[in-house]
């Protein structure tokens, strides 16, 4: 079976969504999320891992670097979104601190961390798995139960599916990717993360970040999307635009939870790895 259709398997997606014919509408009125099922791919078209891409996305209006927007470094600030620390401030010299972290300083400042109240609750710190040099990154909420005990982020069902995800794009977990959360350390009870524990924990990600240097990151899910992007737009309005944290390309996509409970956003989820893809790409030919 070719990755293609791995990958529509595992998202358990029995007929392959194509896009429409370019004509079929103006390109205006057809938005990166709109697809239509209207055959089957022919042989040739499934036959190259992931060459489909190209034509998958083929309906989006605008090629990919129309629709990069630039991330405005500090923008409206919604509830999640920690207030920039006061010049001076412990916080600001603390996050002056991470900000030139080598891996293993990093490592261990996560390891020890005690900036907010989850230190008390942790079984262990969830502090990323992969690939440091990675041309993707992939970014969660929080580990859960399994991912506090095993202190590696996505182990769980989600992460199986996660996992799949990957193979149906051609990587693996460990190899070219780095996966991290917005969080380290698990909320209790799988709640949501606190404003306060956001501000604690993401400069941790963010030094990640620009220590890996990623072509590309996809963001899973409502929260960790709005969080790196400083904004309540929701999810569903997220998608299909490339964003931007730090200069490097984002996309959004669905959760994989979400994805396991919600059969109707997985053929999305795959028009989401396939603009990465073209995003990783484009990215690769620039450099
Ligand atoms: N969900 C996440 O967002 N991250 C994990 O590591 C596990 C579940």
């Amino acid at each position: 079976m070719n990755r293609r259709a791995q990958f529509l398997e595992v998202l358990g997606i029995a007929t392959e969504w194509v896009p429409r014919e370019r004509n079929d509408a103006p390109a205006e009125a057809v938005p990166a999320t709109a697809t239509a099922p209207v055959a089957q791919a022919p042989a040739a078209a499934t036959a190259a891992p992931l060459a489909p891409v190209a034509a998958v996305i083929a309906d989006v209006a605008e090629p990919v670097s129309a629709r990069v927007k630039p991330l405005a470094r500090a923008p409206a600030a919604p509830s999640l979104v920690p207030a920039v620390p006061e010049p001076g401030s412990a916080q600001a010299d603390r996050e002056a601190a991470i900000a030139t972290m080598d891996w293993p300083a990093l490592d261990a400042a996560v390891a020890g961390c005690t900036a907010c109240g989850l230190c008390q609750t942790r079984t262990q710190t969830v502090f990323g798995v992969g690939d440091r040099q990675a041309e993707w990154m992939l970014v969660g909420e929080a580990p859960g139960e399994n991912e506090d005990l095993q202190g590696e982020p996505f182990v769980g069902q989600a992460g199986k599916l996660l996992d799949n995800m990957l193979g149906a794009l051609g990587l693996a977990r460990g190899r070219n990717v780095f996966i991290a959360n917005v969080l380290k350390c698990r909320p209790p009870g799988n709640r949501n993360p606190e404003p306060e524990e956001v501000a604690q924990c993401e400069p941790f990600l963010r030094r990640q970040i620009a220590l890996v240097r990623p072509r590309v990151i996809v963001v899973l899910g409502r929260f960790a999307a709005q969080t790196l992007l400083r904004t309540t737009t929701p999810i569903g309005k997220l998608r299909g635009t490339v964003h931007a944290y730090e200069g490097i390309p984002v996309v959004v996509t669905y959760h994989p939870a979400y994805l396991l409970r919600t059969l109707t956003d997985k053929a999305r989820a795959w028009e989401d790895l396939c603009l990465a893809r073209e995003v990783h790409d484009r990215a690769g030919a620039g450099a």
